[in-house]
């Protein structure tokens, strides 16, 4: 934590107090009301954390005013554009960008970590053949405590370090299988001289009776969605994450929570509702019925894709995600695809309106990257458990930073209480 030299003045009732004010490397000052409730009696009411910094964090910093993401210092387009997934990965893990020799043997450890222990086989076909590869992933990745015990033991850096490498090895594994599962196709078992994206591809989309050939434009496409979504510093599943994690529990079961928290349309699970909605409106002309039904204060229909609780200008992450579209989509052949001008027309009209200028609502990075994923032949269902696949690392990085932290203690927000006050129990044969 940052010394403070800075104060601020509290006045309750007349009597002052001084709560410290902590300078950060980049963003707003931080007001530390840690002894407050403690000095004065008070709580501080701030539901969905508008204005709350629940940890000092070294890995990620968003500038949400400037369209400013950055992950260890390094900004996203650079890294998008320069590095790839797995090299993100290390930085985010240690802090730096790896030399050569220190990305091979990461690289090379994350490959020995993909296969899953093979009883887990067993795992996955208790499910219904239906049930939503998100559904799979929050219960296959909880039951990895049941499979790994020599990697739950948190106060152990050793036993941190090998869940953190499984977590993000297996987790693609994961997603393919239960995608695999769904649509009723033999599991696909990792092949280590793919990298990580192909590998994912190929576990995907091949076949016992047919090899995958994995077009490298399709797969740079993918490992730049992994990469764009490899971390987002405080956001609510790593948040969640972190609260698991602040009772001691193990990092696969509080990744499992970080995944249920993904799934909302809210957050992650936005990329597959922005896709169906798009679909939904199906051609330009309907444009303008969404647009009203988005604005009406009497239809809880939001136009998805759109707005975000800290990106106040553009996200960065959705530029890169439109050029990245239009590649995809040209080398598909299918440029003039009806979903991607939708969202063209659908962009510029909600731009030029001014209730989506006012309240600062633009495309975020689940806008265009449904369009991506579909084009590669990914069904809607699968576009959060990619997204889940990619934050692990995100997650993951988060959570080692916590249990690494002297000042971490269980999360434990306080109330204000709006409920009856206390009164007498009433039998039952008298109410
Ligand atoms: N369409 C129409 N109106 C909207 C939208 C939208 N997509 N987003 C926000 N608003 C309005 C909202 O009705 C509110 O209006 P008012 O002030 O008149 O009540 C105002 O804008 C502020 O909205 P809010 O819900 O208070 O803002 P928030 O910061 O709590 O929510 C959000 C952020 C991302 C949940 C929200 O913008 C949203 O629901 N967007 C659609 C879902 C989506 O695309 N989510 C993905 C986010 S990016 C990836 C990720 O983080 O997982």
């Amino acid at each position: 934590m940052a010394d403070s030299t800075k104060t601020a003045k509290l006045t309750i009732d007349g009597k002052d107090y001084e709560l410290p004010i902590h300078s950060p490397t980049a963003g707003p000052d931080v007001l530390d009301i840690r002894k407050l409730y403690a000095q004065a009696g008070v709580f501080t009411y701030d539901p969905g954390y508008t204005s709350t910094a629940s940890c000092d964090s070294t890995i990620t910093f968003i500038d949400g005013d400037e369209g400013v993401l950055l992950h260890r210092g390094y900004p996203i387009d650079q890294l998008a554009a320069k590095s790839h997934y797995l090299e993100v990965c290390y930085l985010l893990l240690y802090g730096e960008l790896p030399s050569p020799s220190e990305l091979e043997d990461f690289e090379h450890r994350v490959t020995n970590h993909t296969m899953l222990h093979e009883q887990m086989m067993n795992f996955f076909r208790g499910f219904r053949r239906d049930a939503h590869p998100m559904a799979v992933m929050v219960g296959v990745v909880g039951a990895m405590s049941a499979f790994y015990h020599d990697s739950t033991d948190i106060n152990d850096p050793w036993q941190r370090e090998v869940a953190s490498i499984r977590l993000i090895a297996k987790m693609p594994t994961i997603a393919a299988m239960a995608y695999k599962y769904t649509i009723g196709q033999p599991f696909e078992y990792p092949r280590n001289d793919l990298d990580y994206a192909s590998n994912f591809l190929r576990m995907c989309f091949a076949v016992p009776a047919e090899d995958y050939v994995v077009n490298p434009i399709l797969s740079r496409a993918m490992d730049r969605i992994f990469t764009l979504h490899a971390d987002h510093e405080q956001n609510a599943s790593t948040s969640t994450v972190r609260l698991a994690s602040s009772s001691g529990a193990n990092p696969f079961a509080c990744i499992a929570a970080g995944i249920a928290c993904l799934w909302g349309p809210a957050h992650g699970g936005a990329n597959q509702a922005c896709l169906e909605m798009l679909k939904e409106i199906g051609t330009p002309d309907r444009i303008p019925e969404f647009i009203a039904r988005a604005k009406d204060k009497n239809d809880p229909f939001r136009l998805m894709g759109f707005g975000h609780r800290v990106y106040k200008n553009f996200d960065p992450r959705a530029t890169v995600m439109k050029e990245s579209a239009d590649e995809v989509l040209e080398l598909l052949g299918v440029e003039n695809n009806p979903t991607l001008q939708v969202a063209k027309e659908l962009e510029k009209q909600a731009l030029e309106d001014p209730y989506f200028a006012d309240k600062k609502l633009f495309p975020n990075v689940d806008f265009y990257s449904g369009i991506i994923l579909e084009a590669m032949g990914f069904p809607t269902s699968m576009f959060t458990p990619i997204f889940a696949l990619s934050r692990t690392v995100g997650w993951v990085s988060q959570w080692k930073e916590m249990i690494g932290d002297p000042q971490n203690k269980i999360g434990r927000p306080r109330q204000l209480y709006l409920g009856e006050t206390a009164r007498d129990y009433v039998d039952i044969e008298k109410r």
